[in-house]
């Protein structure tokens, strides 16, 4: 390959885009100095559909983080976010509107400016219950567990309750290590999360 063309590992200008390169740790001369534009992402809540693998209003934040993620995601009002739960934790920032989440079954009210947390592996769905647009910014610990190759996501669709993918997830003795989806609607998918992805 030609001086990295089309190399995920760096950028387009040669340089590499530490989120993608398989290390995480480097030498200082690899990573410095980064080009000023690769320090800011510049109003990424006015391009959410910038992440084509997700149908959702969400994307990540493109700032080169080795450890912690960023995303921002939209929920339009009546809207409700997949039943699902993954091994990294999270905070989820209410920057506009209000609605609730459900944790592990427990409801949780929440609007603009509350801190909400989702401890790993625990199920969770959001909800937009009111009728104005909800906007969340989500900090995780998703890219160190990616590193490290730990972080897995279970994924319920939102019409299956958490009791019943519990079922399903014993009755087909699924690795815990495993991606896999039980959404009712899409059937069971196996296989590795995205390196990289939205998780909300
Ligand atoms: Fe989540």
């Amino acid at each position: 390959m030609s001086h990295h063309e089309h190399d995920e590992h760096h950028y387009e200008d040669g340089t590499i885009n530490p989120r993608r390169s398989g290390k995480l740790h480097y030498h200082e001369d690899e990573v410095r100095p980064l080009a000023a534009d690769k320090l800011i992402h510049r109003q990424p809540h006015l391009d959410l559909h910038a992440d084509k693998l997700t149908r959702k209003a969400a994307r990540d934040i493109d700032i080169p983080l080795r450890t912690i993620q960023l995303h921002i995601s939209e929920l339009p009002p009546g809207m409700q976010s997949n039943l699902h739960k993954h091994h990294n934790e999270a905070a989820i920032y209410i920057v506009e509107g209000r609605g609730h989440s459900e944790v592990q079954g427990v409801k949780i009210p929440w609007e603009k400016g509350d801190f909400l947390f989702i401890p790993s592996m625990q199920w969770h769905t959001h909800v937009n219950s009111s009728d104005e647009p909800v906007l969340y910014l989500g900090i995780t610990n998703k890219r160190m567990l990616d590193w490290l190759g730990l972080d897995r996501r279970v994924d319920a669709g939102i019409n299956m309750p958490m009791e019943e993918v519990e079922k399903e997830i014993a009755a087909a003795k699924f690795s815990p290590y495993s991606y896999y989806s039980v959404n009712p609607t899409d059937g069971v998918r196996f296989g590795p999360e995205g390196f990289i992805s939205h998780s909300d």
